[in-house]
């Protein structure tokens, strides 16, 4: 079983990002291990310049993301971590895989929609060609699964179609790869705001929880967040109590249990009070280490160059025999030998 997902180089990671996929992305190393394959997993930078970017701070953020990513317990020795950039294997395949993608299909995708409508001068082909090199970074490693954001349903609902398409015109070339969404993280919602997912773009600051905030910040949000005000309060996990819920699934991804361990570790309490306080806590206990962790890793860019030339390598060993055999079926290039 082998896992490949993409992480976009923008915007600062939050707890939903943590919870939600970071911590799957780390145990998926083990899951593959274990399964005689690999995770792969890859920052894209290339995916980020499909809307407008600062050249000067890309790879600042690049580096940003990886040292996260890094920090939480990506061991660059037991998964195959890259830049996209470095692996020309995706771009030359999404060339190819443009061949089989329907330019409607990609019409009816929401995030172009959406993105699109937000560009005040230019919407690049890039833009609408996204899901096409996204498809290409999963089919280029005949990936099998693919965790991601049910935000990305969508977009991997198309490559399946792209790979499917392709085999069926060309021969059983690509592995049509299943989609994984987390069911924790679909679920962390906005301090401030609890019936909205917890997100980069999020109009309040103050209902996300960043991986990167000091304790005292992370206290403070927490110590804010929207509860209800039923009278005696209580702390149970319940659709009529958005805000409450959210704390408890905080509280127990935090702190790697069930919300019935976690609702229950609070029969004592006295009001929300305990519950924010229990929950920032735990919040902490988990990102403290990952915070100091980040500092080290992202003060040594040198390093983090050498992570990434050798994950490309390691990545290039899998993905130049897949472009070999997709150009070889397409009939491109030149007549094989020997
Ligand atoms: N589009 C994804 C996102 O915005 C990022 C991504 C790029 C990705 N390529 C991928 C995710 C391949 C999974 C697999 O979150």
């Amino acid at each position: 079983m082998r896992i490949f997902s993409g992480l976009q180089p923008t915007g600062r990671k939050h707890l939903g990002n943590y919870i939600g996929a970071i911590v799957q992305y780390v145990e998926g190393q083990q899951r593959a291990a274990d399964a005689g394959d690999v995770a792969i997993y890859c920052v894209v930078d290339l995916h980020a310049m499909t809307v407008p970017w600062v050249p000067g701070e890309m790879r600042e953020r690049v580096y940003d993301t990886a040292s996260i990513l890094l920090a939480a317990g990506l061991d660059p020795d037991r998964c195959i971590f890259i830049r996209q950039s470095d692996v020309p294997e995706h771009t030359e395949l999404a060339w190819h895989l443009g061949a089989v993608t329907a330019h409607g299909d990609l019409n009816r995708m929401h995030q172009f929609k959406e993105k699109s409508a937000k560009q005040r001068d230019l919407v690049s082909s890039d833009l609408f060609t996204y899901p096409v090199l996204m498809a290409a970074d999963v089919l280029a490693y005949r990936a099998d699964e693919v965790p991601v954001g049910d935000d990305q349903r969508q977009h991997v609902e198309l490559m399946r179609d792209v790979a499917q398409r392709f085999n069926e015109r060309f021969g059983d070339v690509l592995v049509v790869p299943e989609l994984k969404i987390p069911e924790v993280g679909a679920r962390i919602m906005d301090l401030q705001d609890p019936t909205s997912k917890m997100s980069t773009s999020s109009a309040s600051l103050e209902g996300t929880v960043h991986v990167l905030d000091d304790a005292q910040a992370v206290e403070k949000k927490f110590k804010r967040a929207v509860t209800d005000s039923e009278d005696p309060p209580r702390i149970v996990r319940d659709k009529s109590k958005p805000g409450v819920s959210n704390l408890l699934d905080i509280l127990a991804a935090a702190r790697r249990t069930t919300v019935e361990e976690a609702t229950a570790s609070l029969a004592g309490a006295r009001g929300y009070g305990d519950l924010k306080v229990a929950t920032a806590d735990a919040v902490n206990a988990l990102l403290a280490p990952v915070r100091e962790r980040y500092v080290e890793l992202r003060a040594d860019e040198d390093a983090l160059e050498d992570i990434f030339a050798a994950g490309a390598e390691k990545a290039r060993a899998i993905t130049r025999p897949v472009l070999a055999d997709v150009r070889e079926a397409m009939g491109v290039g030149p007549r094989p030998r020997g």
